[in-house]
């Protein structure tokens, strides 16, 4: 089926740091730009027909030479720890896949960085 867009600076989505503009790329009006800090997450709830095994898709960017890891917690779980690569610069983005176990009907989906870095600058979900 086709998928959908949950813009990470849309409500009801959280983020735990700023919704900025400033670099070039993003979808919507502006990005996620968590706080550097661990536990600084950017929240999404987002909606499943059926339950079962959906692709995430995470739109980011991670304009320094370091990897940003993240707890990836799917309704109060974690389930994977994916780590958010460098893009090479901050308006350079990227699409990471992650392939989770949804409820059907609303989820959330929060990324909680583990590390003082803090999560990369996130665009979207596509679910
Ligand atoms: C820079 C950049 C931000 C980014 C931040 C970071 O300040 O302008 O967009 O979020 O680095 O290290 O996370």
């Amino acid at each position: 089926a086709a998928s959908t867009r949950y813009e990470a600076e849309n409500s009801p989505a959280v983020c735990t740091g700023t919704i900025d503009s400033d670099w070039a790329g993003y979808s919507g009006s502006g990005f996620c730009n968590g706080t550097n800090a661990v536990g600084a997450y950017a929240q999404l709830t987002v909606n499943a027909a059926t339950s079962g095994t959906a692709t995430l898709s995470v739109r980011f960017a991670n304009g320094t030479t370091t990897a940003r890891p993240a707890g990836l917690i799917v309704n109060g779980s974690t389930v994977q720890t994916p780590s958010f690569e460098a893009t090479g610069a901050w308006s350079t983005w990227t699409t990471k896949t992650l392939t989770v176990s949804l409820n059907a009907g609303s989820n959330t989906i929060r990324l909680d960085p583990t590390t003082s870095a803090g999560l990369p600058n996130i665009d979207y979900l596509d679910v």
